[in-house]
């Protein structure tokens, strides 16, 4: 696929099939991934890669959250939240590294770690996947960063959700640039 049909073919699809993606071509994914601009080549992502049942361990996690956060809440909303990762057959969950030298600023880090985050979304375009960037409360708690193997200060920026369309993709109508744009 050409990069700007990827480009502007791109959008977030909710909706795919169950069926497993080749590991082949989830690699190919974080392969884009992985070629993003980063300042100083600290090559900041962290790709953590679900399938299967690992997604089902991510939803007891993100209920068992939630239930914290909500100590009220009902066992059908429970229900709810415990289901969500298995929206799609993989999630790729992006964290982002620290600095570990002065010179590393965090937000460059988090600006890597996000152009990884659209390579990887272009590239699941071109491969004709769905995929859509997903973040909520869930990747912003402790215990869910924790499962992930990151440390609660560290930033989970994504759930990446892919998986072979469930609807053809119909090109997206956005607005221009201009609105966003001086010239000088
Ligand atoms: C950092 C980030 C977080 C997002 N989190 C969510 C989310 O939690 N749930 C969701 O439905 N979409 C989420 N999205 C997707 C946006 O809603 C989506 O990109 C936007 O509606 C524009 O639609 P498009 O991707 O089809 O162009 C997120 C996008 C970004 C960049």
């Amino acid at each position: 696929m050409e990069l700007y049909e990827a480009i502007y073919m791109r959008q977030s699809i909710g909706k795919v099939r169950p069926d497993p993606l080749p590991r082949a071509l989830i690699e190919k994914l974080l392969d884009a991934g992985a070629q993003a601009p980063n300042h100083y080549k600290v090559r900041p992502w962290r790709f953590v890669v679900l399938t299967d049942s690992a997604r089902e361990r991510l939803g007891e996690v993100m209920a068992e959250s939630f239930r914290a956060r909500f100590p009220q809440v009902s066992e059908e909303a429970l229900e709810k939240e415990r289901a969500k990762p298995l929206r799609a057959p993989v999630i790729i969950a992006v964290g982002v590294e620290k600095p570990a030298e002065p010179k590393v600023d965090e937000i460059e880090n988090l600006c890597a770690a996000a152009a990884a985050c659209q390579n990887i979304l272009l590239a699941a375009q071109a491969e004709g996947l769905g995929a859509i960037w997903r973040t909520g409360d869930a990747a912003r708690d402790p215990k869910v960063k924790a499962f992930l193997g990151f440390a609660p200060d560290q930033h989970l920026i994504g759930l990446l959700y892919i998986g072979y369309p469930a609807q053809t993709p119909v090109k997206p109508q956005r607005p221009s640039f201009e609105d966003r744009t001086v010239w000088m």
